[in-house]
């Protein structure tokens, strides 16, 4: 899971996809990383971490990380928030098989749009991310 600073809207997708994916007994690897290194080893934005908790989820442990092209090949599937960060992450791609790996984290070409700026966008982020992470796992465990 992938967007800018990997403090807002990346951190809430990997503690849900991971919560959801545990409670399936999944055993599937979840992280999350910034094409930013403004706020490496941070833990996520504080309005994140309260929208998670009220909806019963905990990012709380969770540290930014930096984006790093070591990840095409440790993970299947790169899941980016926005078009920026598309264009950011498949800038470090040297190889076709890296570039599969990477898409758009909502279907469509719909972008998750960033919250730091606007505290009103948290919750519906959240909810947007929730809602996209149950139908993700779905759709993958349907393709596998
Ligand atoms: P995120 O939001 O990409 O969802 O983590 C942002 C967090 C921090 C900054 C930008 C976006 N920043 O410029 O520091």
């Amino acid at each position: 899971m992938v967007c800018l600073g990997n403090i807002c809207r990346s951190p809430l997708a990997e503690g849900i996809m991971r919560h959801l994916v545990d409670e399936q007994e999944l055993g599937w690897e979840i992280a999350s990383a910034g094409t930013g290194d403004w706020h490496i080893n941070e833990p996520a934005d504080k309005r994140s971490i309260s929208v998670a908790r009220r909806f019963g989820y905990d990012i709380s442990k969770q540290r930014a990380r930096h984006f790093n092209k070591n990840y095409f090949d440790e993970f299947d599937l790169i899941l980016v928030m926005d078009q920026s960060n598309l264009k950011d992450v498949l800038k470090l791609a040297r190889e076709q098989e890296h570039r599969e790996k990477v898409s758009l984290f909502l279907p469509e070409d719909l972008e998750v749009a960033d919250p730091y700026f606007d505290e009103r966008l948290f919750e519906p982020v959240f909810l947007q991310i929730e809602e996209r992470c149950k139908q993700l796992i779905e759709e993958i465990k349907a393709n596998n």
